[in-house]
């Protein structure tokens, strides 16, 4: 593996500071101290792997990301287990889906194990960042983007790999209650052939409009349909979306291509199916969504994601108008796989899957 420089910052945020912060954090507002920066140039490949002080980059107006939007990224955690050490969640994963991504959108390859050590050597480093809050986590976004200098549409032949980390409270301001979410008819996030399975930045500029749809109707999400029938739902904005039956099945969209395929997602599926649950990858129109809903057959559904955890779904809203879900609060399978799932990553329930990867 290509070494890594550590220089720790000279001027770290001091002490009084970082604590008033991280005792309220919210998400994605608080940075750390430090961040991971390892550059890549063709023929030369991935080298200098510095641990820094988090700093604002100087790019020149005509580097590629600015114009072609190559850029990729991740969304992880840190947690804290109960004997005090720190732990990430199935980085491997992690490190597998920002190398598809990174195929999808003509960039290189970063090695695993360099991408797990650079996570690593943040959370290290950064580890007074904690939030001594109940849910606090380090939110760690390594990202990839075409460093370049010039204009001309073809793959770039420099990148810069980056690291940065995040104190972060939950999600959603009142976390565990259910979230209202809008239907988007008018837009679409992928199609096929398309890049809604990669994490590149595109994918959420694309969405934003949607999202501000919703949240203009009075809701939290949107959720999208698909491309072509415009009737088959896929996921919310930043979540993959599951539905919990009357006769205990879960159903979930099918990865096609069009969906992120989440590792939330994949890890409930998993712990559902251990639990008896008959799980189904299947496809799921809004029409019988809301059918099932009002007669009773859909009883919960939820969204899941490493930032929002497993977060229920109490309405669904569109142009045809609204329906609620079960008792419009937290289903019993909702509450009982989210516990789940945050046992095992807290280690307070013993990680029987290899997902639970210690640090240090
Ligand atoms: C569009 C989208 N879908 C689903 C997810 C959930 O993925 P994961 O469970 O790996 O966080 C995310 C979050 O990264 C996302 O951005």
């Amino acid at each position: 593996m290509i070494p890594f420089t550590i220089s720790p910052n000279a001027t770290p945020v001091d002490a009084a500071t970082r604590v008033a912060l991280i005792a309220n954090p919210g998400f994605g507002k608080v940075f750390t101290d430090h961040m991971v920066v390892i550059k890549y140039t063709e023929g030369q490949g991935w080298h200098d792997a510095q641990v820094t002080a988090r700093a604002p980059l100087s790019l020149d107006p005509a580097t590629a990301v600015l114009h072609y939007a190559q850029e990729i990224f991740e969304g992880m955690k840190a947690y804290k287990l109960a004997d005090g050490s720190a732990a990430l969640f199935r980085p491997d994963a992690n490190a597998k889906r920002f190398n598809a991504s990174a195929a999808r959108m003509a960039m290189p390859d970063v090695p695993e194990d360099v991408f797990i050590k650079a996570v690593e050597e943040l959370v290290k480093i950064d580890s007074a960042w904690f939030p001594p809050v109940d849910g606090g986590t380090l939110y760690l976004r390594p990202f990839m983007f075409a460093s370049e200098v010039f204009l001309g549409v073809r793959p770039a032949k420099e990148y810069l790999f980056m690291v940065i980390a995040s104190a972060a409270g939950p999600y959603f301001k009142g976390d565990a209650g259910a979230i209202s979410i809008w239907t988007s008819e008018h837009y679409t996030r992928a199609a096929r052939g398309g890049t809604g399975a990669a994490k590149c930045g595109g994918n959420y500029a694309a969405s934003l409009i949607a999202q501000a749809e919703a949240t203009a109707h009075g809701h939290d999400q949107v959720v999208f349909l698909d491309a072509v029938e415009n009737k088959w739902v896929e996921e919310l904005g930043g979540m993959n979306v599951f539905f919990v039956f009357a006769d205990g099945t879960i159903q979930t969209p099918p990865l096609g291509g069009t969906i992120l395929p989440g590792i939330t997602r994949d890890a409930l599926m998993t712990l559902a199916r251990e639990a008896g649950l008959m799980v189904r990858e299947a496809p799921y129109s809004i029409d019988q969504w809301r059918t099932d809903a009002t007669s009773g057959a859909l009883v919960e559904a939820f969204a899941c994601g490493t930032a929002a955890v497993v977060t229920p779904i109490g309405t669904v809203a569109g142009t045809a108008g609204r329906f609620a879900i079960g008792a419009g609060g937290p289903g019993q399978i909702t509450q009982k796989l989210r516990q789940q799932l945050v046992d095992i990553q807290c280690g307070v329930a013993a990680d029987g899957h290899g997902w639970v990867h210690k640090i240090g």
